[in-house]
């Protein structure tokens, strides 16, 4: 029997629309709630104690709307929180996201990968666990990016901030020779265009979006929670609903009414 009740997905703020982009291509009959939680963004130089809070409040504000399932669309939130969310809520199915080290050490041909991801993400446990696991006979080298996601926030994709910006970021990593760059922020998608401007094309550029969308259906299959509904989406921000509602038609594709989410 099908399960039409909807699929909450959040992220500190418009990065995971990233993520939620693939979900939508993929899973066409699942309605989505998404929350971006930019009141409180950037969750990168947050305390993990901050964050956990933030997935907790999060979490409630989607069970309350009878969410049948949940996405942490934030490398950043799963790498805080995602072991309490689901120590809390044993029941609902929960996909968290980390940065693409397996394919990415799979996908190198110099031995190098270069990793672009939040000051939070690259300090936390989980991701020296990932590096333990999958880093095997390759080189990671990473760089924190801070300032990057409140300009992807601002809507500014190529502006000439958020070039030189992303330059200072991605030239220490081309000069330690990586020819494989792991996107391991859920606002970084979005700058894609940009870097693949920025680097030689023989570099590849891998994130998870399309990866979190598989595994969300796998998940759906295997719990028989697959919806057969007429899908629809809606919008959350803790911050000015105007803000999201202005960068929906570019990093969304369409426009949306976004409510205020005062959690
Ligand atoms: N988009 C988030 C991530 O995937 C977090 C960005 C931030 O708020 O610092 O890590």
């Amino acid at each position: 029997m099908a399960d039409d009740r909807p699929i909450g997905v959040f992220d500190s703020g418009v990065g995971g629309l990233s993520v939620l982009r693939e979900i939508r291509a993929r899973l066409p009959r699942e309605s989505l709630l998404y929350l971006a939680d930019s009141g409180h963004v950037p969750y990168g130089e947050k305390t993990p104690d901050f964050i956990r809070a933030r997935c907790r409040a999060i979490a409630d504000f989607f069970l309350e709307r009878n969410a049948k399932a949940l996405v942490v669309a934030c490398n950043t939130a799963t790498a805080a929180g995602v072991a309490e969310l689901r120590e809390c809520h044993p029941e609902l199915p929960i996909v968290g996201m980390e940065p693409a080290v397996k394919p990415a050490a799979r996908a190198t041909r110099s031995g190098v990968v270069g990793v672009l991801a939040t000051t939070g993400t690259l300090k936390s446990a989980r991701f020296a666990a990932l590096l333990d696991r999958f880093a095997v006979d390759v080189r990671v080298v990473t760089q924190p990016c801070p300032g990057l996601v409140e300009l992807v926030e601002a809507g500014d994709l190529d502006g000439p901030r958020t070039r030189a910006l992303l330059l200072s970021f991605v030239e220490p990593l081309l000069t330690e020779g990586c020819d494989t760059l792991i996107l391991g922020c859920t606002h970084y998608p979005f700058l894609r265009p940009l870097l693949e401007r920025l680097v030689p094309p023989t570099v590849t550029l891998v994130d998870t979006g399309a990866a979190v969308a598989r595994r969300l259906e796998d998940v759906l299959v295997a719990a028989g929670l697959q919806g057969e509904g007429v899908a629809t989406t809606g919008f959350w921000s803790s911050a000015d609903p105007q803000q999201l509602q202005r960068v929906l038609p570019v990093l969304w594709g369409a426009p949306a009414p976004v409510r205020r989410f005062a959690g």
